[in-house]
């Protein structure tokens, strides 16, 4: 959560600060601020609301001018949204732009009032810059090395000293942070797609590493002073994967972006018609020994694991334990050294995801990352890792995330199915065959747009919804409700469908739409009688459901129809629908459908 930049060269950098920004304003937008040496003297534009605020501010004369600066976009953390609680924070010697959390903020805060250190802010951040003011003595490294000392918690700075007006110091712990190396031009930022205009080759910072950088170069350093070598990476991310192309909005993009992405990410996983996942280091041998598995995960990337767990415990007769990560690290689970904890994210940053994986190590069970952020904490830290290609995902829903986190899933069950014996080697080509049809079948269920659009209509006006489902069907229905919620704001729930009647039924009228996904034949018939008793009480069905299963007109209200794929393969198909319907949705509702409220993309904090 929170986005920051720096850039120093021979530009102005204040356009460049605000455009690198925008690209990270999936990660807060509760304000925005930058800070830019001008003529010797730091100067500070900053704005509670989003960027375009900061950008109309700095219209009406606000804007600094230099060539050496730093930015930030702000998911509030401590203190609400305002100006004054706006990044960059600090005086006139010491300016900072901070992500993270820092724990003992009031401990530190509290010694620097008894100092004399007087306080504008509510941020934990102010805290940070001006302990960093109290240490400096004329020596940058030094004076950040002191802060380190201090400091607990989780923190990517930005750092500018007035003495040093041509310099951009950074430092992290936990929250990521990279250096964009260009020609003549230096950038620091949260993740690659601010820099990817500029350049495509970055550092990854290191726990407590500190750089220093200026137009000419890096130097990175340890807390002692002590240069280190660093590698450099090149980011394969496109560009112009990064902008909106032509759609209204990212969602809709990365929707429609699901069938290259998948193909993307099976497509070097495959060899001999067979599952390959050997280049994350998860061999066929390892596979034939694990007792258990565990998925651990949140939001989005939690409900590819439920489908997971369906789809291995099914053909791979494995169990596995789903778990919420901020929930697994405070319950003591029993993890032994027999069991494979996988753990998923998008952004390979999320604060609980990253303490389960600790933990499930600290336990001595083999780790797993499915990732989609190259060089991100989960995929560094974990024992192995298995890169999604998603390219960037900008919208803070989920879709094609979620899709490529499934095309995973499924690789991973039909390897472990053979490497357990229990499937035939015929029966996973036959099974691995069919993940690589999806593609194509996707872009047969993209086309059902207006079908989608037109359940929307229905649903705009409703104040909660139920998802409903059974089996496989049900750890989907999980996922289409959460993206109705999240970019909607419509209540909505999912449900069991056979557990309705234990209680939740009792909630169902007329104004309470139902969606119920139907795709599993075995459990057709029970999906169906559910849905009836639903509607015998008002409710205004939608199913969702492949296209050679017969339902009357007296049963459902709306029908979405998928092209018909083995059981086992439908969830790849029938998440498209669900999160067309939240969109279009949203949009009908004027929602801000990339930036819902009181969201970020990156959950950094726990
Ligand atoms: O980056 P991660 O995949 O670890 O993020 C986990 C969740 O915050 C995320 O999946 C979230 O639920 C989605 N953005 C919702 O659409």
């Amino acid at each position: 959560m929170c986005g920051i930049v720096g850039y120093v060269g021979n530009r102005e950098c204040a356009d460049i600060l605000v455009d690198g920004l925008k690209r990270l304003e999936y990660r807060g937008y509760d304000s925005a601020g930058i800070a830019v040496f001008q003529n010797g003297k730091i100067k500070v534009a900053k704005s509670k609301g989003k960027l375009v605020d900061l950008e109309q501010k700095m219209e009406s004369g606000e804007k600094p001018h230099g060539i050496c600066g730093i930015g930030h976009t702000r998911w509030a953390t401590h203190g609400e949204p305002s100006d004054i609680n706006s990044h960059p924070h600090g005086n006139k010697r010491v300016t900072i732009v901070h992500n993270g959390i820092i724990e003992n903020y009031k401990q530190i805060k509290d010694f620097l009032i008894a100092q004399g250190y007087g306080f504008e802010s509510e941020t934990d951040t102010e805290t940070v810059a001006k302990l960093l003011d109290y240490y400096y003595d004329g020596n940058p490294i030094e004076t950040i090395s002191k802060m380190i000392d201090k400091v607990n918690g989780s923190y990517a700075l930005g750092i500018l000293f007035r003495d040093y007006p041509d310099t951009i110091y950074a430092v992290r712990k936990e929250s990521p942070l990279i250096i964009g190396l260009g020609e003549n031009e230096n950038f620091i930022a949260s993740d690659v797609t601010p820099i990817l205009k500029h350049t495509r080759k970055y550092y990854l910072l290191e726990h407590d590493e500190i750089a220093i950088i200026n137009q000419t170069g890096v130097k990175v350093c340890t807390t002692e002073g002590e240069e280190i070598e660093k590698e450099e990476h090149i980011a394969d991310w496109d560009i112009d994967a990064a902008e909106k192309g032509g759609y209204e909005h990212f969602m809709l993009k990365e929707i429609n972006e699901q069938p290259t992405a998948i193909r993307t990410t099976i497509s070097p996983r495959i060899q001999n018609d067979l599952p390959y996942l050997e280049e994350s280091g998860l061999t066929f041998e390892m596979l034939k020994n694990y007792k258990r598995l565990f998925v651990v995960a949140c939001g989005t990337a939690m409900h590819a694991g439920l489908v997971g767990k369906y789809v291995i415990e099914k053909l791979a007769r494995v169990e596995v334990i789903v778990d919420i990560a901020s929930e697994f690290r405070y319950r003591n689970p029993i993890i032994s050294e027999d069991d494979l904890v996988i753990l998923v994210s998008q952004s390979g940053e999320t604060a609980d995801t990253i303490a389960a994986l600790k933990l499930a190590k600290e336990r001595g069970a083999t780790t797993l990352a499915i990732v989609n952020v190259k060089g991100s904490t989960i995929a560094r830290e974990a024992d192995l890792v298995i890169y999604t290609h998603a390219g960037p995902e900008i919208s803070v829903a989920s879709t094609k995330a979620y899709s490529v986190q499934l095309s995973i899933m499924y690789l991973l069950a039909f390897e472990l199915a053979y490497a357990k014996g229990a499937i035939t080697e015929e029966r996973c080509k036959e099974l691995t065959k069919q993940l690589i049809d999806i593609p194509e079948k996707l872009s047969e269920v993209l086309v059902l747009k207006e079908r989608c659009q037109f359940i929307a209509s229905r649903l705009v006006n409703s104040e909660s919804l139920l998802y409903i489902g059974r089996g496989l069907d049900y750890a989907l229905s999980m996922e289409g409700s959460l993206k109705l919620k999240e970019i909607s704001y419509i209540h909505s729930e999912s449900y069991a469908a056979g557990e309705l009647k234990h209680g939740t039924i009792s909630l169902v009228t007329e104004d309470m739409p139902v969606v119920a996904v139907a795709t599993q034949s075995d459990l057709l018939e029970k999906t169906i009688s559910n849905v009836k008793e639903v509607k015998a009480r008002g409710a205004k069905v939608s199913i969702i459901c492949p296209e050679d299963v017969e339902i009357g007109k007296d049963v459902a209200n709306h029908l979405i129809k998928l092209p018909k794929m083995e059981d086992i393969l439908m969830p790849m198909l029938a998440a498209v629908p669900m999160q067309y319907i939240a969109y279009y949705t949203a949009v009908l509702k004027g929602c801000d459908v990339d930036q819902p409220r009181n969201l970020a993309k990156s959950v950094t904090v726990e």
